[in-house]
């Protein structure tokens, strides 16, 4: 741990609805760490996968539309000081991005603002960049503003398109890469230490 790193540990939570597997990577990267801990995750897929993860932070299911209050009133009452979205693919409330300014993050798997916005999810992200003959895709983390995959950019990585790439295994490698970067990406963030190298990303 960086000399310079801040002494006060500050508390995560992590919002997902996917197969939870950055969501995961995170949880595993700071357990026992010094400085950042897990509040818990929340999932608004009751079929969610990170429900079949072994991971050592509470779970907790809420309905987007019902529950944005209480969800706020919890992370409050927990004394959540950051949010991470990991694979969160539904609208974030105006009052969770308010009540966290600039420290919300998502993470997109392609380097926006190419491929991002509504409907550029899952395979249809890994699609697009296929069919416009990109030779590098890759990820980014940047904070959550109003609008879908927007936001200041806090890191970039570039993962190359390979000749025999199908959407299916450039989604991989992407994933891959995202699980070195995500948890790196939130620690310099929280902790205020530099950022990971990009040319250190898994590719
Ligand atoms: C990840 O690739 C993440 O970047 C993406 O959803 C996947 C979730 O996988 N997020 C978005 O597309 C947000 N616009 P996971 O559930 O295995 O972590």
């Amino acid at each position: 741990m960086p000399l310079n790193a801040p002494k006060a540990s500050t508390s995560l939570a992590i919002l997902a609805s996917g197969t939870g597997s950055n969501a995961a990577a995170i949880a595993e990267y700071f357990q026992g760490h010094n400085f950042v801990s897990i509040a818990g995750i929340w999932t608004n897929r009751p079929e969610a996968g990170i429900k079949k993860r072994e991971i050592n932070a509470p779970i907790h299911g809420f309905l987007p539309e019902k529950d944005e209050t209480r969800v706020l009133a919890e992370w409050k009452k927990l004394g959540v000081e950051a949010v991470a979205l990991a694979g969160y693919l539904k609208k974030v409330p105006l009052a969770w991005i308010e009540a966290f300014p600039g420290r919300m993050f998502n993470i997109h798997p392609a380097l926006l603002p190419k491929f991002g916005g509504k409907g550029m999810y899952g395979l249809h992200i890994h699609r697009a960049a296929l069919t416009s003959g990109e030779a590098f895709s890759g990820l980014t983390i940047h904070e959550v503003s109003k609008e879908y995959d927007e936001g200041t950019i806090s890191f970039q990585c570039r993962v190359p398109v390979e000749e025999r790439d199908t959407p299916e295994t450039l989604q991989a490698r992407i994933l891959k890469a995202e699980h070195w970067a995500y948890p790196r990406v939130l620690e310099a963030q929280l902790c205020q230490t530099p950022m990971p190298n990009p040319l250190s990303c898994p590719k």
